[in-house]
């Protein structure tokens, strides 16, 4: 086992009406003047914007807003929620919604707490982060489990990038999870978020050093929970131990307790962030597009991994490793085509590509071809190229 820091700051607020604690919770936590950040308007559908500002109104804090946050949110909406959060005095940002929304409002954070750089300066690490605003989480969808984890990402649109920003300073105050806040998901965001929660895992899972028993405990009940509540949830998205499964699942599969004691990996992540770049998909649905691929790609790196992951998982048991490891891959696959998400390009509704295109999607997911994707089997663009 390696050596490992393990904290995860966010209070977690979680179950039914949590959502009414919001103000006591920024107040609690230092805040007077809010800024909500927000998507298209599932929050106004559902009327959870109106509680939000209702509930805020009675703590007698001043609060303005941020709107039209969209999925693969971009640098330029979070530059504008920064100028406004300066203009406006904001010490305290509220996200109401996914990966998106939080992801917007943690980089409004860092660019109002830090007025003289500019945003991706920031994110490229060209300047380092050392101080940002607290950030408060309401969430209406699992999947980013950005609630919890360090990370955020955003999408430079004037450069057709898509980036993360790793840094404690993204870990949220608080984290209100109301898993009835989610009933209203169409069924394909369901379906997105289920691939993230077990790919925010699996990227974690598939590395060379598996010494820590407890970690592949957890991950390995993670897994199992999730391909069952999944299953229930795309069913009936107000299956209220189903969605709270799923919640539950997502904010403790990024958190990084799936993760301790060894190396993490995310090369899946960076090969579905060159897609989310220029076509715009949705996150969840760009994973599964390639997981498989990937997975037979490096499999007999560590046939035994992958012959473990087949049967603590799948309960798949086979006559060699090598059989096991095959079908643990397949059954992934095939549990992806019955939640309805993608499983190569062509279901993503890439269509068939020229080879220039597959290539440049290699050069930006391998940030041309200076870093070695994969633990396991280290990757190089003509390799990605392959995968795609
Ligand atoms: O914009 P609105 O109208 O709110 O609609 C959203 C959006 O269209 C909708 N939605 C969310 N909650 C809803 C709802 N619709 C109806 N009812 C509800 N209760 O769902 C759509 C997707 O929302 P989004 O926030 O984009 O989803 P998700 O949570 O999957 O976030 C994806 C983003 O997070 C990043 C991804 O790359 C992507 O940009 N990630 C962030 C991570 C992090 N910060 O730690 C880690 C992840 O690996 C991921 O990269
Ligand atoms: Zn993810």
């Amino acid at each position: 086992m390696q050596n490992f820091t393990y904290c995860v700051p966010t209070e977690i607020l979680f179950g039914k009406d949590t959502e009414k604690e919001c103000a006591k919770e920024i107040r609690k936590h230092g805040g007077s003047r809010v800024m909500i950040v927000y998507g298209k308007g599932s929050v106004v559908r559902s009327g959870l914007l109106q509680r939000i500002k209702d509930a805020l109104k009675e703590e007698e804090l001043f609060f303005t807003e941020l709107s039209g946050v969209r999925p693969n949110p971009r640098l330029a909406l979070a530059e504008e929620g920064v100028k406004k959060g300066i203009a406006e005095r904001v010490d305290f940002i509220l996200a109401a919604g996914g990966g998106s929304a939080i992801d917007t409002a943690k980089a409004v954070a860092h660019g109002i707490a830090n007025p003289n750089v500019t945003l991706w300066d920031i994110w490229t690490k060209k300047v380092p982060l050392e101080k940002s605003l607290k950030v408060g989480v309401i969430l209406t969808i699992a999947a980013a489990g950005s609630e919890t984890s360090d990370s955020a990402v955003l999408t430079n649109e004037a450069i057709g990038k898509k980036m993360g920003l790793g840094t404690e300073l993204n870990r949220p105050a608080f984290a209100i999870m109301n898993p009835e806040l989610t009933y209203t998901l169409p069924k394909y965001q369901i379906g997105c978020g289920i691939v993230d929660i077990m790919m925010h895992t699996l990227e974690r899972y598939f590395i060379p050093d598996q010494s820590n028993r407890m970690t592949d405990e957890i991950a390995e009940g993670l897994l199992r929970t999730v391909i069952e509540s999944g299953k229930k949830a795309m069913e009936d998205s107000t299956d209220y131990d189903a969605m709270s499964e799923l919640m539950w699942c997502g904010s403790l599969s990024h958190s990084n307790l799936t993760g301790l004691g060894r190396a993490k990996d995310f090369s899946v992540h960076k090969l579905g962030h060159a897609l989310s770049a220029r076509f715009d998909c949705a996150h969840g649905a760009s994973l599964s597009a390639v997981w498989g691929s990937w997975a037979e790609y490096v499999y007999e790196k560590d046939k035994g991994r992958f012959a473990h992951y087949a049967k603590a998982v799948w309960g798949i048991v086979a006559e060699d490793e090598d059989k096991a490891a095959k079908a643990g891959i397949q059954a992934t696959i095939d549990y992806f085509r019955s939640i309805g998400m993608p499983t190569s390009l062509p279901e993503l509704g890439i269509g068939i590509q020229a080879e220039s295109v597959l290539e440049e999607l290699s050069q930006d997911a391998t940030m041309g071809d200076t870093v070695r994707l994969s633990l396991l089997r280290p990757l190089d663009a003509e390799d990605v190229c392959r995968i795609f």
